[in-house]
This record gives structure tokens, sequence and C-alpha cells, in this order.
């Protein structure tokens, strides 16, 4: 059974159809590139597979277990959280925290975690983006690819089974390490 699974996916911005009918089948363990012109409904694709949006009619879209177009706002906030990891186009890191709170964030909204499991997680993540160093800086003292792999750090500290990207560029540097360290988890 594939691992995400859209059938005939509609979403409508007012009266503008976003996207028409999407059909696609991703495989568990996967690594997929979703390629367009800009305004082709890349992010509006993403944002409804990551949970961020919802899809406007009908149509079927499924992520692992996961029925998304069934699911209420509350589940969909749950599962956002539980098995999603995003790097959003912007990265919206936020200013007047550092670099290792911005990447906690994740585990403080998912609650549960102590505080120095939290730390340990998020200075391992920032490892896995070559950044452990720079945990202690604002994202203002980084360079932009510096920043964006924060926003990694901030995706993938979750261990989420699914990570999504926007406009990733250069940073795939960090797949293959990530892939090995999720599945080592315990
Ligand atoms: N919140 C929104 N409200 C109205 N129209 C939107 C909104 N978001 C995106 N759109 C429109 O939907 C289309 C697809 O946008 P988007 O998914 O951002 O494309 P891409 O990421 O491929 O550049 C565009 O025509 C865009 O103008
Ligand atoms: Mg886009």
């Amino acid at each position: 059974m594939s691992f995400i699974e859209a059938r005939d996916v509609w979403k409508y911005y007012g009266d503008y159809p976003a996207l028409r009918g999407v059909n696609l089948e991703i495989s568990e363990g996967e690594f997929r590139c979703i390629v367009g012109p800009s305004g082709s409904g890349k992010t509006t694709l993403l944002s409804l597979i990551g949970g961020l949006d919802r899809v406007s009619r009908g149509g079927y879209l499924r992520v692992g277990p996961y029925e998304l177009h069934r699911l209420s706002n509350a589940e969909l906030d749950r599962y956002r959280n539980e098995f999603v990891g995003f790097v959003f186009q912007l990265y919206y890191l936020i200013p007047r925290m550092t670099v290792l709170e911005n990447v906690e964030l994740p585990l403080i909204a998912r609650g549960g975690v102590d505080p120095s499991q939290r730390r340990r997680m998020a200075l391992e993540a920032l490892e896995m983006v070559g950044l452990r160093d720079k945990a202690r800086r604002r994202p203002n003292e980084l360079s932009g690819g510096e920043q964006q792999r924060v926003a990694i750090a901030r995706a993938i500290v979750t261990r989420p089974r699914l990570l999504l990207a926007d406009e990733p560029r250069a940073t795939w540097t960090v797949r293959r390490p990530w892939l090995s360290w999720r599945y080592s988890g315990d």
C-alpha cells in the first residue's frame, strides 16, 4: 500500500481552483520532488498533505493511516504535530529566540518531553544539519542557508514519519544522515 495517496483532490481559493483533481501515490521511504511553474499549486498541495489546510470537496487524501479529508480540525492538528515535519519556504524562525529554542518549539507544542530531554533532542537535530556550534546564536546572526538548516532541524526534531519541504534548493545534503537517524531512533 502506498504511504501517500491522493485521488481527485481539489482546492479552491474562493472560486479559483488552485488544484484540479490531483492524483498521486508515494511509497514509504521514497524521496519525491514536485516540480512545476510558479503558481501551479505546489505549495497548496504540500499544505494539504501536511495537514495545514483542507481539501475543498470530495476527493480522497490519505497519509499513512490518516484519511485527511475525514479528520476534524483537532485531529488534523494532532496529525500535523505527531506525524509531519514541514520546512516552509520562508523558514518562519522566531527572531527573538536562539537557534536552540527555535528547534525545541515543536517538542514544546507536542508536550510530554522534559526540558533536558528537549534540549538533547534539539542539539541532536542541529548536529544533523551541522549547526550544533551555532545553537546559542539568533537567527539573524546566521546566513540564509544556515537559517534554512535551522528550519530543517526544527522540522526533524520530532523524528516525523513525513518530511515536507517547500522549495528546498540546496538543503538536501542532510537527507542521508537524517534518514538513518530517523530509523535508528527510540
Ligand atoms: N491563500 C490564497 N488565496 C487565494 N489564492 C491563493 C492562495 N494561495 C495560493 N493561491 C493561488 O493558488 C495558485 C497556486 O499557488 P501555490 O500553491 O502557492 O503555487 P506554487 O507553490 O506552485 O507557486 C496561485 O495562482 C496562487 O495565486
Ligand atoms: Mg510555492
